[in-house]
């Protein structure tokens, strides 16, 4: 039988990047396949290509065996294509079981009563049918999609799926946002679609979870194929060299430090409902770690400290002087920077090319002290940060948006890199990034330690925490649950301490 799908000499060009060249793919039924490779690889062009989003300059595309061409969304839906993208694609204010049966005029009419009035009941029944394949109960399907949490929103996109009869589910980077109880059901629901015969594609940035759940993967590199391998010959270090052309020695360069005064504290802030009391300090050339569940309030903290949010009470001292921090503004005006969590709605200035948002907040402070600036310098201020962060392509002319999700997000830690601070909160810094520009960034935030900054590290990813962290704190229910040592430190003591456990 001939596999499910298959994709030969897959070419596609934007300007002067060649996204992808001759790539073959292919996933047969009943296989999870993933999908690796750097941050601008050209993992969700292929995709997108799949998904009749971006048209191929080159290659074909076959379907049990047969060529069929792909032109629109509705091209790939009809071949029972189904992508489920890093932005989620539902209509915020209808509701789950509107949302399943948004695209499906088939399935619609078979909803419509004889009369052609909606018939509501039977569209609930059909879509919590569906749902209940997915092994899912409890999610209420009257409510609008927008108020659900990400988990349930990519549920809702599963079942959706189910309802157009698709063969082949695409997940670009579906574990991003998911808490990790979130993640194993995710998984669960994979194993599902697995066993029912559907074609899964993954494509993750984190090697554990597509070891847990990938049958083979397919490496890409520059946009080209670097190589595949069946999952148990899958190791870290083959995949990295394959990912990254190279293999890193160290993903963690963390060197020890001596940390100087306390450069900021905070004392009793809280936000009633939110965070309680919470206290602690940071001391120049001291990386201090932020752990917790998701919801637990780690991002209130940091959003309360940068002046985004108002406080109800607590005290916070730079330098040992109060501080009265009203907005963001004030807050980098006092030297406190933040890589927030959501970079895309609040990281970016869209429209703007990548020298011009990584100089923006640099461009802020020289204004202060000089009327007329030099392009040149800050091109070159840029451009550095660029090659650090090896962003890709490396050019500071490209608007921003034309950079793959990955890239963007080292534009914005780029941006805060270089500004000159004596506060940095980073908040998941490194969440879909891939693992060589992760030992970079590592890298930099030691060295911005090293010059005297006071780092607080948000992770969800407790191996990054431990390693590049000198003490952790751990939050549970908006509160501060403990603080370990890097010592004492383990992945369980901070689960326990997480999680309401003393
Ligand atoms: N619409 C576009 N216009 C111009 N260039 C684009 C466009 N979409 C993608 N590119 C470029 O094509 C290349 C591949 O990008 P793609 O988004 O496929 O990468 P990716 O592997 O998904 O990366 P990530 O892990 O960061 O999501 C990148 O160099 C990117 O800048
Ligand atoms: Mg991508």
């Amino acid at each position: 039988m001939p596999v499910l799908l298959e994709m030969q000499g897959i070419s596609k060009r934007f300007g002067g990047t060649q996204a992808l060249e001759r790539v073959d793919f292919s996933v047969d039924r009943g296989e999870v396949v993933g999908l690796l490779g750097e941050n601008g690889a050209g993992k969700s062009t292929l995709i997108k290509i799949l998904a009749g989003v971006h048209r191929m300059d080159q290659g074909a595309i076959f379907i049990d065996g047969k060529p069929v061409a792909i032109h629109t969304p509705q091209d790939a839906q009809r071949l029972g294509i189904a992508v489920i993208y890093q932005e989620l694609n539902l209509t915020p204010n209808q509701t789950v079981a509107e949302n399943v049966f948004l695209h499906h005029p088939q399935r619609m009419n078979g909803v419509l009563g004889k009369i052609g009035i909606l018939d509501h009941r039977r569209r609930e029944r059909e879509t919590a049918e569906l749902l209940a394949q997915l092994g899912i109960t409890g999610l209420d399907l009257q409510r609008k999609v927008g108020e659900l949490s990400v988990a349930f929103q990519q549920l809702t996109e599963i079942a959706k799926a189910l309802a157009l009869d698709a063969r082949l589910i695409v997940m670009d980077e579906p574990t991003s946002a998911l808490p990790d109880d979130e993640v194993e059901h995710l998984f669960d629901i994979i194993r599902r679609l697995r066993e029912r015969g559907l074609g899964v594609v993954f494509v993750s940035h984190r090697l554990n979870e597509v070891r847990a759940i990938c049958d083979r993967v397919v490496v890409l590199r520059d946009g080209k194929n670097a190589g595949a391998l069946p999952i148990n010959e899958a190791t870290d270090a083959r995949l990295i060299t394959m990912m990254v052309g190279r293999s890193i020695d160290n993903l963690y360069p963390k060197r020890p430090t001596t940390p100087g005064d306390i450069v900021l504290e905070v004392q009793g802030l809280t936000r009633h409902g939110i965070i309680e009391d919470i206290s602690f300090h940071i001391r120049a050339g001291e990386v201090v770690g932020l752990a917790g569940l998701v919801g637990s309030g780690r991002t209130e903290v940091a959003r309360a400290i940068f002046g985004a949010d108002r406080i109800d009470k607590g005290i916070i001292r730079l330098n040992g002087k109060e501080v009265r921090i009203r907005s963001p503004q004030e807050a980098r005006e006092f030297g406190i920077g933040y890589v927030p969590e959501d970079r895309k709605a609040q990281g970016l200035v869209l429209g703007m090319t990548v020298g011009n948002n990584v100089t923006l907040a640099v461009l802020r402070q020289i204004a202060r002290w000089r009327h007329i600036i030099d392009r040149s310098v800050l091109d070159s201020v840029a451009q550095r940060y660029v090659h650090e962060l090896q962003v890709k392509p490396p050019r500071i002319d490209l608007p921003v948006e034309s950079l793959s999700g990955g890239n963007q997000q080292k534009v914005v830690l780029a941006k805060w890199l270089a500004a000159d601070l004596k506060v940095l909160l980073l908040d998941e810094p490194t969440r879909g990034i891939d693992v060589g520009a992760k030992a970079e960034i590592h890298g930099l935030i030691d060295e911005l330690a090293h010059r005297g900054m006071a780092i607080l590290l948000i992770s969800s990813e407790l191996p990054e925490v431990l390693a590049m962290s000198d003490r952790i704190l751990v939050m549970c229910e908006g509160r501060l649950a403990g603080e370990l040592s890097r010592e004492e430190a383990t992945q369980e003591r901070i689960l326990a301490l997480a999680s309401g456990k003393k």
